[in-house]
């Protein structure tokens, strides 16, 4: 009760210095850090505080509330994060009337020790936590550190529209499902995100055609392992409603595709252990479903796969690459690597590397190993490899993958290939930038194109991820105006 009073008060004051009450007016800097889903959950929060009265800004000077949403998955994550700490500790000094927050999975994984460190928190909540945060803002405002970290089994934000932040108008992600039941050894994400689950199919379709008619050309569907989603059926295969459809996820991509043709679908992450043929067979199916697959390997070796727990093998692996090139002989892949996991031994690191030349990767994403508090590997394995051979490695693998890199981008000059046009380019006002549906950067004089619209780039040189082309054909962009 007594919280109840001195939040009246707080509330008298705001509306005596700015003419609004509460929340209305404040001004929130939300800055977010990680993965794809991370930036999606951005979004949901600026829905959930733009509902309760903030508006956004980009500087800090100006912001009544900043939050970071911040990434866990390596230790060097977490420092950058801390960097940025330090920095809004000195604006905090000359404004001390400024709540600072942290969202996301750092604060999941250190929860109340984040207010122990970090002296200048007053906000810690977790990914699952969010409908919650207009209340934990009231709590801060009457003088106390506020605090949510509880995971969810069914939260999914499904209704929710998201605020589409820093968006060009074209391309956006949709979170299809929430957390991760994988435990593969490295990683904390299964701590930081809790259980999976998936969100209703039918929502999902709905925001997608919802942003089609607003003139966007391309979704994401976002998902830490895309290829177990699955609605009105368990893990175990049982059906819960048997008067509604199940969906898995080939099913869930078709629906999406059958929006309209014009939309662009793309997806992330795949699991090597759950990619079924039919998601392939879905992809190969509909032109609008690029042709780009991210399929993180990790490493190349069995052994190493094994202690990752990753639940495949080697062969397994390659046995997936081999369905992907024969159903899609055209798709782009690209993967993800760890360098000098516990106890991987020069050979083993080796067979990285000859799995990287025979698989031919478009692009990599190529991380040295760090280890995580809770994890598996940190539990019941050495993290033995030197910090200078996990480099070394690394390199090896980077100097693998710029080779594989510009090999493939080589094979598009002279092509002619299809561009979703996304905007001006970063290098020159002059070029617009897209993707193709391999996901490769193209760069092309702007001509009578605009943003939105498709058009036909033919590639006359490259460097090594981007392509340099002119225009051969534009298809503009018709943007419904009925709704
Ligand atoms: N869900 C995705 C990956 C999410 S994390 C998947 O299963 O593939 C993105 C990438 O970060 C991982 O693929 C892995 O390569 C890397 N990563 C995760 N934990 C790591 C750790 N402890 N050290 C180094 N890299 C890590
Ligand atoms: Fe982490 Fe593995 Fe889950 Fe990916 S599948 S988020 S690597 S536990
Ligand atoms: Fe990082 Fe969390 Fe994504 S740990 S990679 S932000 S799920």
């Amino acid at each position: 009760m007594e919280e109840k009073i001195i939040d009246e008060n707080r509330q008298g004051e705001f509306l005596m210095i700015d003419g609004e009450s509460n929340l209305k007016g404040r001004k929130l800097l939300l800055e977010s850090y990680g993965c794809q889903m991370n930036f999606s959950d951005s979004e949901i929060v600026a829905s959930i505080l733009s509902e309760a009265g903030f508006s956004t800004t980009r500087d800090p000077e100006e912001a009544d509330l900043i939050l970071l949403n911040t990434c866990a998955i390596r230790d060097n994550a977490e420092q950058r994060v801390r960097g940025r700490l330090d920095y809004f500790r000195s604006i905090k000094k000359r404004k001390p009337e400024m709540v600072v927050g942290v969202l996301g999975c750092m604060a999941e994984r250190l929860r109340e020790k984040l207010l122990e460190e970090e002296k200048l928190v007053d906000l810690v909540v977790g990914p699952d936590a969010y409908r919650d945060l207009p209340n934990l803002i009231d709590q801060v405002d009457t003088g106390q550190k506020a605090v949510n970290v509880l995971l969810s089994r069914e939260e999914t934000y499904a209704e929710i529209t998201p605020v589409r932040l820093n968006s060009n108008g074209i391309t956006a992600f949709i979170s299809i499902m929430r957390g991760c039941d994988n435990m593969c050894s490295f990683c904390v994400v299964p701590f930081t995100r809790g259980r999976e689950r998936s969100r209703d199919p039918q929502t999902i379709v709905q925001e997608a055609k919802s942003l089609f008619d607003q003139g966007y050309r391309e979704v994401t569907l976002l998902g830490q392992n895309v290829d177990s989603y699955k609605w009105n059926i368990t893990n175990k295969g049982e059906i819960l409603d048997p008067s509604k459809p199940t969906t898995n996820f080939a099913q869930l991509m078709e629906m999406v595709a059958k929006i309209h043709p014009d939309l662009r679908i793309r997806f992330s992450t795949s699991h090597p252990k759950d990619m079924t043929d039919d998601v392939l067979h879905v992809m190969a199916a509909y032109d609008n479903i690029c042709k780009y697959i991210h399929l993180p390997v990790q490493s190349g070796s069995s052994e190493v796969l094994k202690r990752m727990n990753r639940g495949y093998s080697r062969e397994w692996y390659l046995q997936r690459i081999e369905a992907i090139k024969r159903i899609m002989p055209d798709a782009a892949i690209s993967t993800d690597i760890i360098t000098g996991f516990c106890g991987e031994t020069e050979e083993q690191h080796l067979e990285t590397l000859s799995l990287m030349k025979e698989v031919e990767y478009d692009l990599a994403y190529m991380f040295k190993y760090s280890e995580r508090p809770k994890t598996l590997a940190e539990r019941k394995y050495e993290d033995d490899i030197p910090e200078e051979v996990k480099g070394r490695r690394l390199k090896e693998v980077i100097d693998v993958q710029m080779e594989c890199s510009a090999k493939r981008t080589k094979t598009y000059v002279g092509q002619v290939h299809r561009v979703l046009v996304e905007g001006t380019s970063k290098k020159s006002d002059q070029h617009y930038q897209g993707r193709t549906t391999q996901n490769v950067v193209a760069i092309f004089p702007k001509g009578d194109a605009k943003p939105g619209d498709y058009v036909d780039v033919l590639v006359n040189s490259c460097t090594a991820v981007t392509l340099l082309g002119e225009l051969v054909a534009v298809y503009p962009r018709i943007v419904s105006t009925e709704n």
